[in-house]
């Protein structure tokens, strides 16, 4: 009987590692922040990022398959650099008066940046957004006259409005200056002053702050100059600041080294056989393939997806010497 050659072409995907998702994991130790940044550091990759609510809410699966429902740190920090709008960073640069009756400054809702003076001469970070009357200054920063200018604006604007008509917005460093414009208050009314901060958050593993999750609670600053976050699995997963000094437990990510990479190669077999086989025959086609799938895997090759790699008219195999499509 006649022999004849058969060409088949077979596509084989080759898949390393599993998964791209980062792996989350509750270390249940108690840590300050710095601390809990060089565990998950040295362990895995670094404390946990979080990017979108998918990733907020594999977070909390996280901590509740662990069954801890309170407080965790995440790696989310903030800066605290006070400054004043003139740039005055002489003595008395760092004097303040904050109202602690109320936990000033209290950052509430990690959105207060700007500070506003109570007519009792009290001091509050407040949003940048409030419309308040507004103490400028003239004179020189050393021998400043204070000017009270009874018009509501916001920070912005009311530093605008200073620099334009006098120097610029109150600068206060002493109990002395900050007398003197409490004489020029109302009762009952708040004004801006100079001092401001940037808004700034940080994440540990260096990646950009886009989506928040914050709580609209007090987040004490006092006179800490770094705030690290945590996330309260019992309101929410919502975020606040604490004291880095904190112990809490922490989530660590850990990004698999090996990323998902599907590679696809193509094979050509030739195979010989009687004239009378039809190769096409699909009971034929899949146990050939599940043969060599096994022989694969018999030598390691358990990552390695075969499957038959079908030509424009439908069929496999080809007797050679009929058009052969080019390996890919
Ligand atoms: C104010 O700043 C000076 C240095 O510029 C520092 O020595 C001092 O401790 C600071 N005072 C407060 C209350 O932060
Ligand atoms: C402040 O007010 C000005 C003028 O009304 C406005 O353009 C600006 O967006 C405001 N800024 C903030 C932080 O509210
Ligand atoms: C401040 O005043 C402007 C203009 O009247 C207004 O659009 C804005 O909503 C006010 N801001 C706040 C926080 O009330
Ligand atoms: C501010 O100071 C300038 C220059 O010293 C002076 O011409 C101006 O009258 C002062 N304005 C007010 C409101 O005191």
């Amino acid at each position: 009987m006649e022999r004849i050659l058969l060409v088949l072409f077979l596509s084989a995907c080759l898949i390393f590692s599993s998964s791209l998702s980062r792996q989350y994991h509750f270390v249940d130790l108690a840590l300050t922040w710095t601390e809990a940044q060089a565990y998950c550091r040295q362990t895995l990759t670094d404390i946990v990022t979080i990017q979108d609510s998918e990733e907020l809410t594999r977070l909390l699966d996280t901590l509740s398959s662990a069954r801890h429902s309170s407080d965790a740190w995440i790696g989310l920090y903030s800066v605290v650099h006070w400054m004043w709008s003139d740039g005055f960073t002489g003595a008395g640069a760092n004097y303040s008066n904050w109202e602690i009756i109320f936990n000033e400054p209290n950052f509430i809702g990690a959105s207060q940046f700007c500070v506003s003076v109570g007519s009792s001469g009290l001091w509050w970070d407040d949003y940048c957004s409030e419309n308040y009357s507004v103490v400028c200054y003239n004179g020189t920063q050393l021998d400043p006259q204070y000017v009270y200018v009874n018009k509501e604006m916001n920070w912005s604007s009311a530093q605008m409005y200073c620099r334009e008509n006098f120097v610029d917005l109150a600068t206060v460093s002493s109990d002395e200056q900050n007398w003197m414009i409490e004489k020029l208050m109302y009762f009952g009314s708040y004004s801006w002053i100079g001092l401001f901060r940037y808004s700034n958050f940080f994440w540990s593993d260096g990646s950009s702050v886009s989506f928040t999750n914050w709580d609209n609670v007090y987040n004490p600053i006092d006179s800490m100059t770094l705030i690290c976050g945590i996330t309260s699995v019992n309101n929410g997963g919502k975020w606040r600041f604490l004291s880095c000094e904190t112990k809490l437990p922490v989530v660590c990510y850990h990004d698999p080294i090996v990323k998902k990479q599907s590679v696809k190669l193509s094979v050509k077999l030739r195979l010989k056989t009687e004239d009378s086989v039809n190769l096409n025959d699909a009971v034929l086609k899949d146990s050939i393939l599940k043969k060599l799938q096994d022989r694969l895997e018999e030598n390691g090759g358990d990552e390695i997806t075969l499957k038959w790699r079908e030509q424009p008219d439908g069929e496999v195999f080809k007797k050679e010497g009929q058009a052969v499509v080019p390996v890919l």
